[in-house]
Order: structure tokens, then C-alpha cells, then sequence
């Protein structure tokens, strides 16, 4: 019985091998690239889903706090929401060019235009969709987010629900976030890819 269990477990990983093979090769030099609303798992997700695909993880807002020297929190207290969208879509227009890697973005990157056809021509787009209940326990254990602090935390969000949804909904696959393990979304993520590569027809040998 317990050689049985092994067995199916070698086979599984070999299974998981070929997929990431697949994965690997028909993504070339673009990005695997996470959209979502605050509180979706894009950073989390992401970091497991590199690790699984052996790839690089960046982050985007990491990256945007890096490039100008100061918190998420401080760009929007000292200068604006506004001037933090200029910066977001250059570093993001920058970070494209280093694929292949897994991409996280802010909640709102996606919104720009600009952002999703570069997206759309360096990178395949993964919206992790969630609902209001989820998305408030999870944002509701930290205290950064600078568009979290302009009111009621649930309207903001159901706000942000209503305007966002439809335009996430034009990436190219759509992940349902929930309670499981970030394994089963990886999981979920790296079938929807394969699928995706093979339906599309890039190469798979
Ligand atoms: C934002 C989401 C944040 C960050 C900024 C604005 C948004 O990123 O970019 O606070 O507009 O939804 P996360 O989605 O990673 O929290």
C-alpha cells in the first residue's frame, strides 16, 4: 500500500515537472503578471508561484518604494495619489522588460490603460478574484494602505469591487482566491497556464 502512495507520488512530481516545462518554455521572455484587488494574495501567491515555476518574484509597490526612496503610505501623504500612478506605471513599464518572472502589481495598476496593454504584449495576466468578506479580513490585519484610510473600509472596497471587476475581468485567466493553502491556488494557476499555452498552441515540446 505504501509503495503504491510513492509511486503515485513520483508520478505526480514528474506530472508537475512536465508541466512547468510546458509553462516554461512557451512563456519565453514574459512575465507571468498578478492582478487583483488589495488583499487577493497577488504578493503571496506570487512568491510561491515563482518558486514553483523557478522563476524570479518582484513586486511591484516593492519596487515603486524602492525607486522613489519612500513608503507606499508617505508617496500618497507627500505627493498624491496621482504622482504615485505616474511612478507605478514607469516602474512597471521597466520591470516588464525583465522577464521571464512572476509579477505582482498594486490593486489599481491594472486600471491604467498604458499598464494593461504593456501587460498585455510582455506578459500573461492572472486575476485572483475574491469577494468583500474575504478581502476585508485579509486587509484588515495590516494598516498601510493609504486608499483603506479614506473611509469606511467595507465601502471603500465594495466601491473599488464595482469599478474594478469589469476591467480585471479582461485578464487573461481568472483565479477564484479563497480560504484553501496558496498550494492549491498555485496548483490552479499552473493548470489554467498550461491549458491556456496548449489551447493557444505555443509550443509544448
Ligand atoms: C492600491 C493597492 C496597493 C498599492 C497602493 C494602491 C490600489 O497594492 O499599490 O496602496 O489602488 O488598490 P496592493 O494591492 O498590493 O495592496
Amino acid at each position: 500500500m505504501r509503495f503504491g502512495f510513492r509511486k503515485f507520488g513520483s508520478r505526480k512530481r514528474q506530472a508537475t515537472r512536465e508541466q512547468v516545462d510546458i509553462i516554461r518554455r512557451s512563456l519565453g521572455d514574459k512575465s507571468v503578471v498578478l492582478v487583483g484587488l488589495m488583499g487577493a494574495g497577488k504578493t503571496s501567491v506570487g512568491r510561491r508561484l515563482a518558486q514553483r515555476l523557478n522563476l524570479a518574484f518582484t513586486d511591484a509597490d516593492k519596487e515603486i518604494e524602492a525607486a522613489a526612496g519612500q513608503s507606499i503610505s508617505e508617496i500618497f501623504a507627500e505627493h498624491g495619489e496621482t504622482y504615485f500612478r505616474d511612478g507605478e506605471m514607469r516602474v512597471i513599464a521597466r520591470l516588464l522588460n525583465n522577464g521571464p518572472q512572476v509579477l505582482a502589481t498594486g490593486g489599481g495598476a491594472y486600471m491604467n490603460r498604458e499598464i494593461r496593454n504593456n501587460i498585455s504584449e510582455q506578459g500573461i495576466s492572472i486575476w485572483l478574484r475574491a469577494d468583500l468578506d474575504t478581502l476585508l479580513e485579509r486587509t484588515s490585519k495590516r494598516n498601510h494602505r493609504p486608499l483603506l484610510k479614506t473611509g469606511d473600509p467595507k465601502i471603500v472596497m465594495q466601491r473599488l469591487i464595482d469599478e474594478r471587476y469589469p476591467v480585471y475581468a479582461e485578464a487573461n485567466i481568472v483565479i477564484q482566491s479563497r480560504k484553501v493553502s496558496h498550494d492549491t491556488i498555485v496548483d490552479e494557476i499552473t493548470s489554467a497556464l498550461k491549458q491556456k499555452f496548449e489551447l493557444d498552441g505555443a509550443p509544448s515540446s
